[in-house]
């Protein structure tokens, strides 16, 4: 009776102590496998992406030809890729944000505020709006852990985003597509 119990008490704990981390999962690691970037040539005169030889950080060149005076969004869609050797990705979900209420707030925890902060760590890029043209640069940008939505699972993605001035019949600024792999612990 006693071992029975002691068996039992055991895989309780265990089962406990499994499970836990399971809830927990978190970011391992996050890969920039490539970047393809577009601009618009009115706005832009130069917007290039470049990935580390380990691919863990990237540094954003962005060179602006006028004033922004208007809010900038940002929408970006994230896609899983559905097999291991096609190019075929399934949107996972889709953001759409007002970038300049998101720098104006300042501090947050939301996703998208983690990943502005990250960005803006290293570069010279004001945090408010509107925008001024001139050079701007974001080094290393590097994932924190807190930077991935939990429900992401290990696996290859795709992240298509746009920033665009929405009250100017919503034009495009810049395109980036972020090919990343994911691995979660
Ligand atoms: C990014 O910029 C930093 C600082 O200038 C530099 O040390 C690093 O090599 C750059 N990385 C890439 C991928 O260009
Ligand atoms: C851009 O904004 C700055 C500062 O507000 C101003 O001095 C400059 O004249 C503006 N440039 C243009 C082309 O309007
Ligand atoms: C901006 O780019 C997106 C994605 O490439 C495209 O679907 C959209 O039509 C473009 N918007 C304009 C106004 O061209």
């Amino acid at each position: 009776m006693l071992p029975f119990r002691s068996v039992l008490l055991f895989g309780l704990i265990l089962c406990l102590v499994c499970r836990f981390p399971e809830g927990q999962k978190s970011l391992n690691f996050l890969l920039f496998r490539k970047i393809v970037t577009d601009h618009n040539s009115k706005y832009i005169s130069l917007y290039d992406a470049a990935i580390s030889q380990d691919y863990t950080t990237i540094n954003i060149t962005l060179n602006l030809a006028r004033n922004i005076t208007a809010d900038i969004w940002l929408k970006a869609t994230i896609g899983q890729r559905v097999s291991k050797h096609g190019e075929s990705y399934r949107d996972v979900f889709t953001y759409n944000v007002n970038l300049c209420q998101v720098m104006g707030r300042g501090k947050g925890n939301s996703l998208i505020n983690f990943w502005l902060n990250n960005i803006l760590r290293q570069s010279n890029m004001p945090r408010n709006c509107p925008l001024k043209e001139g050079n701007y640069f974001m080094r290393n940008i590097r994932s924190e852990k807190e930077t991935i939505p939990r429900f992401i699972r290990s696996g290859s993605f795709r992240i298509d985003s746009n920033v665009y001035v929405r009250d100017w019949h919503s034009v495009n600024l810049t395109e980036t597509i972020f090919y990343v792999d994911i691995k979660m612990k």
